[in-house]
């Protein structure tokens, strides 16, 4: 495989950037509101009971895909996890079955102490920012029942490309095309389908841009702070390379898939 990791991730940078867009983010997030919805789609669609024991999300955010999940299926017990303590709020916009049965754990995925025995395992959107992919999904796996559940988005590798073709460090570590995912997942878990399907917005300016990339907290293993001679360069440079009638595209390669543990 490929070497998905760059020399390094600033974690607290990450937080840092999400919980400062957590207010901005539900609304600003359209994209990621549309993934979520086509995860849950997914995941019904390739037969998935309707009512589900236990069941992971991590990276839970605001609840798009929280909600997505609960319009179509039930469960007995939810954990819901975010690396941002302050996301536990999604608790509030859940109604009050869920929310009884429902709990929240902050913290990083990679390193929190999960039940064993679960029925579901969803993420929408996070994983790109989770640098060792192959071991988070062999620990992930571990903690699943035989012929338990997987939901999972990403984004491929032209995430952003715009962006990285003008040199931005703001790429996340674990961008992974589809055809990438199964050498990153255990043998004993089944791709039962798996979809990468770009989506280009486009802004009127790069201010609008990248108050776009602020409020979704999408950049945050970018550096913060921008001259106003830097942002017109920056704007130029854009408009030069992938400028198009008067509008800047911003690529999104989201990376949808559903599996199930087989052994
Ligand atoms: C783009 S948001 C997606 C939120 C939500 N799942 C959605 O679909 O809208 C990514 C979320 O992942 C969280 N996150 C990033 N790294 C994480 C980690 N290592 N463990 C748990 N959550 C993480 C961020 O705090 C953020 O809330």
């Amino acid at each position: 495989m490929k070497d998905i990791q760059p020399p390094h991730l600033d974690q607290t940078r990450v937080r840092q950037s999400f919980r400062r867009g957590l207010e901005s983010y539900h609304g600003a997030a359209s994209v990621q509101a549309e993934i979520a919805s086509q995860l849950a789609q997914m995941l019904q669609a390739q037969g998935a009971p309707r009512h589900f024991g236990s069941v992971l999300e991590f990276g839970c955010g605001t609840g798009h895909l929280t909600r997505q999940l609960l319009q179509r299926f039930g469960a007995d017990s939810l954990i819901l996890n975010d690396l941002v303590p302050e996301a536990a709020q999604v608790l509030r916009t859940l109604d009050s079955t869920a929310a009884a049965q429902s709990r929240f754990a902050a913290g990083p995925i990679e390193c929190l102490p999960l039940p064993h025995q679960l029925d579901l395992i969803a993420s929408a959107s996070t994983v790109q920012w989770i640098p060792g992919l192959p071991a988070l999904m062999a620990r992930l796996t571990n903690h699943l029942k035989p012929g338990g559940w997987l939901a999972l988005s990403g984004f491929g590798r032209s995430q952003f490309r715009e962006l990285a073709a003008l040199g931005s460090d703001a790429a996340a570590p674990s961008y992974l095309d589809a055809d990438e995912w199964p050498a990153a997942l255990p043998e004993d878990l089944e791709i039962l389908q798996i979809e990468q399907r770009p989506v280009v917005l486009e802004f009127d300016s790069a201010l609008h841009l990248l108050r776009h990339l602020r409020r979704t907290g999408v950049n945050g293993n970018a550096q913060q702070g921008w001259s106003r001679r830097q942002l017109r360069s920056f704007e130029d440079a854009y408009r030069e390379r992938f400028g198009r009638g008067g509008k800047l595209p911003l690529t999104y390669d989201p990376v949808l898939l559903a599996a199930r543990r087989t052994g």
